[in-house]
């Protein structure tokens, strides 16, 4: 399935604010935020209304209304936590649930300490929500922990990815949507982003 990229010119000026190192904090939360939210409403284009009859002030009319309880927004931590508030104002009455997992700095390997997910969560569709989507580890365990409680239908949204990130979800799998802000240009020796922009936990909670 082929990566949706955001290709918009505000999102790239957007993106000029996010990634440079001088930006500070509060900046880069409220940006990872509002990327998050268009993210959303891309991919959100498959959704499917049910059609209700309202009033407005003028007339009655027939018009498409989404199933919000369908969804599941589920943030992998800490970074994906970043990407949450963005996404909950467009799906206000979306579940979520969490998973904990970090990169080990030697082996570069995902290490889950934590799992968290609503109640028939098989039955839902789920968005799992990272910022970085670099070797594609963490995303690979997150889908797969998902797969094991019987998920079916899963979508990943992240702000950068790396083609070497791309390359393992497509190969490992396919089903599974990637959207994303940008697409850089590969990993360097310490499995960073380049260019990207740091340490997206860091950069979101100030932890460094
Ligand atoms: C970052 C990022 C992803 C992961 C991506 O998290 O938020 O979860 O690395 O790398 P990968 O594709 O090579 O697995 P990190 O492990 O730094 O944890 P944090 O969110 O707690 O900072
Ligand atoms: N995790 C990050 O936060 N940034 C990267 O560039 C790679 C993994």
């Amino acid at each position: 399935m082929e990566v949706m990229e955001l290709k918009h010119p505000l999102i790239e000026h957007k993106l000029s604010i996010l990634r440079d190192k001088s930006t500070g904090t509060k900046k880069f939360r409220e940006l990872i935020e509002e990327i998050s939210m268009v993210l959303c409403y891309e991919c959100m284009r498959d959704a499917k209304l049910k059609s209700v009859e309202i009033e407005t002030p003028i007339q009655k009319m027939k018009i498409g209304r989404l199933n919000e309880e369908n969804y599941a927004f589920v943030p992998i931590l800490r970074a994906g936590m970043g990407m949450l508030n963005g996404v909950i104002n467009v799906i206000p009455n979306a579940k979520v649930g969490h998973i904990g997992m970090y990169r080990d700095e030697t082996t570069f390997e995902p290490v889950n300490y934590f799992f968290k997910v609503p109640k028939g969560i098989e039955k839902r569709e789920v968005i799992i929500l990272d910022p970085m989507l670099a070797t594609g580890g963490s995303a690979i365990d997150a889908i797969n922990l998902l797969k094991s409680k019987g998920v079916k239908k899963i979508k990943f949204l992240c702000i950068i990815a790396a083609p070497e990130g791309i390359q393992k979800i497509e190969a490992e799998h396919p089903d599974v949507q990637i959207y994303c802000a940008c697409i850089d240009k590969k990993l360097n020796k310490n499995k960073y982003i380049v260019p990207g922009l740091g340490d997206a936990g860091d950069r979101i909670f100030g932890t460094k």
